[in-house]
């Protein structure tokens, strides 16, 4: 049933998280028995539902109109209201309600992951973890591209480095799907 969401995912030409990186996401749900998730970007709900599917309770904030619109039919045909709650909002702006949580995966606009990070890491339950997608962003060389993608290319290469010096989290970087970091918060 999750094949045939990633299907239309791909025929629509909608980012989700490839199947690397939904089993690396899955290894850390089940080895550190997460139960409560914040996702930053929820497309069409793909990784939402699966991670759902893991057991965990997510809660998803995502901005755009019409993603909105097919996660909330998507969240419903998986009958998964109960797990799922959908925030249509922009992540940079939220200011409503949240949880504390086991884990928060970033997966919404790239050039923002230090701001995502900085807002909603505070969230995160003693040993908590963040996850991180796309960050060697298909692995393109900054001098093959055009002047806003090697602006994303700098502003990712600078997120890693602050990931990597950051005083309140030990962070390891991962070479599956696109890149993937774990940091956890020292306690
Ligand atoms: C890569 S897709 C998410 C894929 C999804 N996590 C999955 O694997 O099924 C990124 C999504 O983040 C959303 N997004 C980008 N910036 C955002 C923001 N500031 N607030 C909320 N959503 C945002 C985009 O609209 C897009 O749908």
């Amino acid at each position: 049933m999750l094949e045939q969401l990633k299907k239309e995912a791909l025929k629509n030409h909608v980012p989700i998280i490839c199947d690397e990186g939904l089993s690396f996401l899955k290894q850390v749900i089940e080895k550190h028995k997460v139960k409560d998730v914040l996702e930053i970007g929820t497309a069409i709900g793909y990784s939402a539902i699966a991670m759902a599917s893991f057991g965990c309770k997510v809660d998803t904030l995502e901005r755009h109109e019409l993603m909105i619109e097919e996660a909330k039919k998507n969240i419903e045909y998986f009958h998964m209201e109960n797990q799922i709650q959908l925030i249509a909002e922009d992540a940079i702006t939220y200011k409503g309600p949240l949880r504390t949580y086991d884990l928060i995966f970033l997966d919404a606009a790239k050039s923002q992951y230090k701001r995502f990070f900085e807002k909603y890491s505070p969230h995160l339950k003693p040993g908590g973890v963040v996850i991180c997608d796309n960050l060697s962003f298909h692995h393109l060389d900054p001098t093959k591209v055009n002047r806003h993608t090697r602006q994303l290319l700098r502003k990712l290469k600078e997120f890693k480095a602050y990931l990597k010096e950051h005083p309140d989290f030990e962070t390891t970087f991962h070479d599956e799907g696109d890149g993937m970091s774990i940091s956890w918060r020292r306690i």
